[in-house]
């Protein structure tokens, strides 16, 4: 178990150690740092309650949802993903607490409406970190404008799938494109909200240990503009 963990209390999260105890390990493009779901899950839902990552990556949800003995579904596009899921969650929980599924996060067929009292997930960033070469549902190979139609449609099966009342809670970051940023996070909060979500909390993660960071340090100097160090993490009420 991981030492002097202690609750997030405020709006800004900060996590320079990633977290290793049990099975998290740091290997997944864009993984998360198992501190976000840690904190969601244990906020936001009680023991054998059930918890959906629609993008579950490498299972960084699945692990703390079994460690804190939540019911889990998770599911993602990739084949890798869902084996290195099942691989670090095989000897957490019992399996009937688990259920791991290929599924596109727009298409949730077989979960029921209003059937899940958590979402914790952390979509792939338009075409920033690509998950594949050529899967047609893999969302990370869309441009920004064919993102967020697709964000839209995650939206709505995020809204049919929760219980009235209870949270959904996304990462999500921005880019920069010619100097300029995009403001991908804040349009997918609009589709969030315009979908029915009413907002309880816009929380900033401060980014750490990204590969790219060093290599654009120097650039950034030179073209005059700031390296992104943040992304936001959105807590949604349905
Ligand atoms: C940012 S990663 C998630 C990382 C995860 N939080 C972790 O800690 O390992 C996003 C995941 O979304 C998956 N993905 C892309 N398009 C998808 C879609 N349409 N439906 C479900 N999963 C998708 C990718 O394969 C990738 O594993």
């Amino acid at each position: 178990m991981e030492k002097n963990f202690k609750l997030e209390t405020d709006t800004i999260w900060n996590f320079e150690e990633r977290g290793n105890w049990s099975t998290h390990r740091g290997d997944y493009p864009g993984n998360w740092s198992p501190y976000v779901p840690k904190n969601i899950i244990l906020r936001y839902s009680k023991e054998g309650e059930l918890v959906l990552d629609q993008f579950v990556g490498s299972g960084t949800t699945l692990i703390e949802a079994c460690l804190l003995n939540r019911r889990i579904i998770g599911c993602d596009i990739n084949d890798r993903a869902l084996s290195i899921c099942s691989d670090r969650i095989k000897n957490l929980s019992k399996m009937d607490n688990v259920f791991l599924k290929k599924r596109d996060a727009r298409n949730l067929y077989n979960i029921k409406d209003g059937s899940i009292d958590l979402i914790c997930t952390h979509p792939p960033y338009a075409n920033i970190i690509k998950y594949s070469k050529n899967l047609k549902e893999d969302i990370s190979l869309l441009d920004i404008e064919e993102f967020y139609v697709a964000m839209k449609d995650v939206a709505k099966e995020c809204y049919r799938v929760l219980k009235k009342e209870k949270y959904c809670s996304i990462l999500m970051g921005d880019t920069r494109k010619r100097g300029f940023i995009i403001p991908l996070a804040f349009n997918v909060l609009n589709i969030f909200m315009n979908s029915g979500f009413k907002l309880k909390e816009i929380i900033i993660k401060q980014q750490h240990n990204c590969k790219s960071t060093e290599y654009w340090r120097d650039i950034s100097i030179k073209r005059n503009f700031y390296l992104i160090a943040h992304e936001y993490l959105f807590v949604f009420k349905k």
